[in-house]
């Protein structure tokens, strides 16, 4: 018998901008919470957080990034989100953390952001990071941080 072929993994990645001052303890309260939703429901990824804008990017299989993502949309700790990249990714990039958060320049965001997101193929191809300059932004900052 075949093997099963893995389910195809999705990310999504938006900017938002945080509601009025969040200090750390109010920054960790929102993360102990996403990080133990996110484990149970498969979903890795990272946070960026320039002390008052966000950049998420998370993974994990459509409905579980969907399911997450109703959540942050729900959340009234930010607003004004914006979706930069919704869709098929080749592969897990973040697969230790259930959501790692950074503290990051407001120029290092602006760049990861304005980036190109989209894949330079078509569209019903799988995006991976030679083909999509903001993820490999991204986890070029990520290891030079780490
Ligand atoms: C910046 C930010 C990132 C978040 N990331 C996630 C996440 O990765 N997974 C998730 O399930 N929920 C996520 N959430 C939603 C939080 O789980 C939610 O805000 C938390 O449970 C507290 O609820 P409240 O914001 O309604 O007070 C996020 C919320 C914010 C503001």
């Amino acid at each position: 018998m075949q093997p099963m072929p893995n389910p195809p993994l999705h990310a999504l990645v938006y900017v938002s901008h945080a509601a009025g001052k969040l200090d750390n303890a109010y920054l960790d309260s929102i993360l102990v919470d996403a990080m133990a939703l996110n484990q149970v429901a498969g979903v890795t990824g990272v946070l960026l957080f320039d002390g008052e804008r966000f950049l998420q990017y998370m993974e994990g299989s459509e409905a579980a990034v969907s399911a997450a993502f109703l959540r942050v949309q729900r959340s009234r700790r930010h607003s004004g989100i914006r979706v930069l990249m919704r869709g098929e990714v080749a592969e897990r990039y973040f697969s230790k953390w259930s959501m790692a958060c950074r503290h990051t320049e407001a120029s290092i965001l602006q760049r990861i952001e304005r980036s190109r997101w989209e894949s330079r193929m078509l569209p019903q191809i799988a995006t991976d990071r030679s083909d999509n300059d903001g993820l490999a932004l991204l986890m070029q900052f990520w290891s030079d941080e780490g």
